[in-house]
């Protein structure tokens, strides 16, 4: 048995949202890494370039494309931009998320914000997944990972609109996995707890931290090739039999904000 043929990506073709920072951005290396050419989409182009840039200095290939998924036409073009570029899309991952850190305030928050929300974690995502699927099963390979979030499954103040987005994604992707499944293609979810990013810098004190560490058994934050890992796995051939399902990457413990 050779372990590297089943995490080996070479001849697939990889789009990932919000690629130009944090998860997104090491997934894209570590699906170029595995041999995927990769599709390095972000709101930003210029850290997408970035991200792309890397990856090709470090051996793989990828090549950048400006998305907003919040916008119907981004979503069309990513697409159609990943098929002109490499033919068909095999690995999509719907990361770009919006939202959570406790500062959903109910009464402060308007229909407009809702809507925003999930616009960008629950519809974009879903347009992504149509788009792509039938390229999927014309090439005979599909893997969709969805980035959610632990807080799909936890209760604390001021998250209703997030999590309740995030709970949303998770029950799409276990409901498309039966639609997908004759397809030949996985529909999974990953739920990172707190992650080392810039998103979560703009909520984190050391008292925050040390009330999460208090609750996490491996005694440290996330990092985001901790995500990464697990992301690599359900794109891969490893997890072929693997769908429907929601994996929680959070050093075994629960990291609230509360
Ligand atoms: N970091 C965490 O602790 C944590 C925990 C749970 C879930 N998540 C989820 O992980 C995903 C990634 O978060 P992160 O922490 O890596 O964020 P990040 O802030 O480090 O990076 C987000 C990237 O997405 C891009 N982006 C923002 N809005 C976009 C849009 N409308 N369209 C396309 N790209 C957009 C940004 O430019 C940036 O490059 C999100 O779905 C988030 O909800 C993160």
């Amino acid at each position: 048995m050779k372990i590297d043929n089943l995490f080996d990506l070479t001849g697939k073709v990889a789009v990932v949202t919000g690629g130009g920072d944090g998860i997104g951005k090491e997934s894209c290396r570590i699906l170029a890494a595995a041999g995927a050419s990769v599709i390095v989409s972000d709101l930003s182009l210029k850290k997408a370039e970035a991200v792309a840039m890397q990856i090709n200095e470090e051996g793989g290939n990828a090549t950048s494309v400006a998305c907003d998924v919040s916008k119907e036409e981004d979503l069309i073009n990513l697409i159609d931009f990943a098929v002109k570029t490499y033919d068909t899309v095999n690995i999509l991952v719907n990361n770009a998320g919006l939202g959570g850190g406790g500062r959903e305030n109910p009464f402060n928050i308007d229909l407009k914000y809702v809507e925003r929300i999930y616009a960008i974690n629950v519809f974009a995502p879903w347009l992504l997944c149509k788009l792509s699927a039938p390229y999927m099963q014309k090439s005979g390979y599909g893997s969709i990972v969805n980035i959610t979030s632990m807080s799909s499954i936890n209760n604390s103040p001021s998250m209703a609109i997030y999590g309740s987005s995030k709970a949303a994604l998770n029950h799409m992707a276990s409901n498309l996995a039966f639609d997908y499944g004759p397809m030949g293609i996985r529909i999974n979810c990953i739920g990172p707890g707190a992650t080392k990013t810039h998103a979560l810098s703009t909520v984190l004190t050391p008292e925050i931290e040390s009330r999460m560490l208090a609750h996490t058994p491996i005694k440290r934050l996330g990092e985001v090739s901790d995500i990464a890992g697990a992301v690599l796995y359900f794109a891969a051939p490893i997890s072929a039999w693997v769908s429907g399902q929601v994996l929680m990457v959070n050093g075994g413990g629960v990291q609230t904000l509360d």
